[in-house]
């Protein structure tokens, strides 16, 4: 028997990752005051997401969701906020083309400060303090002050989501993202991009598209799809007072909503099913993602299915996996039988940051050939299943960072430390996550003729 649920029933589960504050009043008068701020996000807005998520587990579209490892609040300015946009709506105008399908457009943004750590506590030079948790927990100086826990954090957070928010909304809908200017962007990455030659072919191709629009008189003045775009945000959901605070009821449907941000996952480490995070995430009606990594079995996910999504409602759920490159395809294939012998409905996505962290000259890195081969492996393995490779998901930033190894202009290990800018985890940098995007469009593309030839055989 599930027991009821309300925004607070994941206070009574055992729960993992929850940061030691050292003054419980003033993190419960925080919670009280978030409780009582702005929704960020609308109900409406996670029910439109819920409906093109839908329409990519069918097969009909490709989800891109992506953006920083950790949110900080020493980043938070305008321009890198841009970057970011920009960065992003060109990998998304590239698979666009690529797949012929529409792009579902979600950001690790606005709210992705809280992070899950492999120990509490860290050590320097014999000296342990509480692990950086991220910028809505505590500080990532190594100092007492900045690491113990401080629940005032949580206030910024919320502060900078909103900003970062309202400028995204600008950017989206106001006409900075219309396809002229993408492709603009976009020309001028591949005119200096050491592999120009291999993208040129596209991007001509869209160049080609663009005018040929142009000339029969759509323009993104005369049609609003060109200069407007549907953008939205997500985050994991790991501080659950934070999330509680901002959980509220959307007066149309009377349902809950997280309204922290338009879609929320489940990290590797928090997705037990009789624990607190899963119990939080049931209860409201986002879109959600949930986390997969080598530790996740095929009766584990079902049983976290039957939690998450008991309706078997498309769009609700989307299954990131995370296994390394090496180990997709030691994975990936049962899971996937799983979920198509119960016959549920889920959008596939493929997160090739986690399985491949490495260190290298002191840095944690991931070196951009297993990033690609583990979206490669993805790919193979959905086709050799029958089953739709329906998004990625990524850390990126728009800036010129060298966090990732490799790449056409190549970081090497010597380079790491030149802009590892990074609160976390490393970073794809500018020119690393479009030429992701321009390899992952060569892959929709190839699948798009398999699939086009097989009809033309069968007819
Ligand atoms: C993350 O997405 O930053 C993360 C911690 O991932 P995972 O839960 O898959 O390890
Ligand atoms: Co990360």
């Amino acid at each position: 028997m599930m027991t009821k649920w309300s925004p607070n029933s994941w206070r009574d589960k055992p729960i993992s990752q929850v940061p030691a504050y050292p003054d419980a009043a003033a993190l419960a008068e925080t919670e009280r005051q978030l409780a009582s701020y702005p929704p960020l996000v609308f109900a409406g807005e996670a029910r439109k997401l819920k409906k093109q998520l839908a329409t990519v587990s069918a097969g009909e579209a490709f989800m891109l969701q992506g953006g920083d490892c950790a949110e900080s609040f020493a980043e938070h300015g305008a321009d890198n906020i841009r970057d970011f946009f920009r960065v992003f709506l060109q990998m998304a105008v590239v698979l666009t083309f690529g797949g012929a399908q529409p792009v579902v457009k979600v950001g690790r943004i606005a709210g992705q400060f809280a992070k899950p750590r492999s120990s509490d506590t860290e050590t320097k030079d014999g000296v342990a303090l509480p692990s950086y948790r991220g910028d809505i927990i505590n500080g990532i100086e190594f100092t007492e002050e900045a690491r113990t826990p401080n629940p005032a954090r949580q206030r910024m957070a919320y502060r900078q989501s909103a900003a970062t928010l309202n400028l995204l909304r600008a950017f989206a809908q106001g006409g900075y993202a219309s396809l002229e200017n993408v492709h603009k962007w976009m020309l001028g990455f591949v005119s200096d991009s050491p592999q120009s030659e291999r993208y040129k072919v596209l991007a001509n191709r869209i160049t080609e598209t663009v005018d040929f629009m142009n000339a029969v008189g759509i323009t993104s003045e005369s049609h609003a799809a060109l200069r407007e775009t549907d953008f939205y945000t997500s985050h994991e959901a790991l501080l659950l007072g934070y999330e509680e605070a901002m959980t509220r009821v959307d007066s149309t449907s009377g349902d809950w909503y997280a309204t922290s941000g338009h879609m929320i996952w489940i990290g590797d480490r928090t997705r037990q099913p009789d624990h607190a995070h899963v119990e939080y995430c049931r209860g409201i009606k986002n879109p959600l993602g949930l986390k997969c990594g080598p530790s996740m079995t095929p009766d584990g996910l079902i049983r976290l299915i039957d939690l998450l999504n008991p309706e078997n409602e498309a769009g609700r759920l989307t299954l990131i996996s995370r296994f390394g490159s090496e180990a997709v395809g030691d994975h990936l294939p049962k899971l996937i039988r799983a979920v198509q012998k119960e016959d549920r409905k889920v959008v596939w996505s493929c997160d090739p940051m986690h399985g491949n962290t490495i260190t290298a000259a002191g840095y944690k890195t991931r070196p951009f050939d297993r990033i690609l081969k583990e979206v490669q492996s993805f790919f193979d393995v959905h086709a050799a299943e029958g089953t739709h490779a329906g998004g990625i998901h990524i850390e990126m930033t728009g800036k010129n960072v060298t966090e990732c190894t490799g790449g056409a202009r190549a970081v090497r290990d010597e380079d790491l430390q030149d802009r590892y800018h990074t609160h976390c985890d490393p970073r794809l940098n500018a020119d690393q996550a479009l030429e992701l995007a321009f390899l992952v469009s060569e892959l929709l593309a190839k699948k798009k003729h398999g699939q086009a030839s097989r009809q033309a055989v069968n007819a």
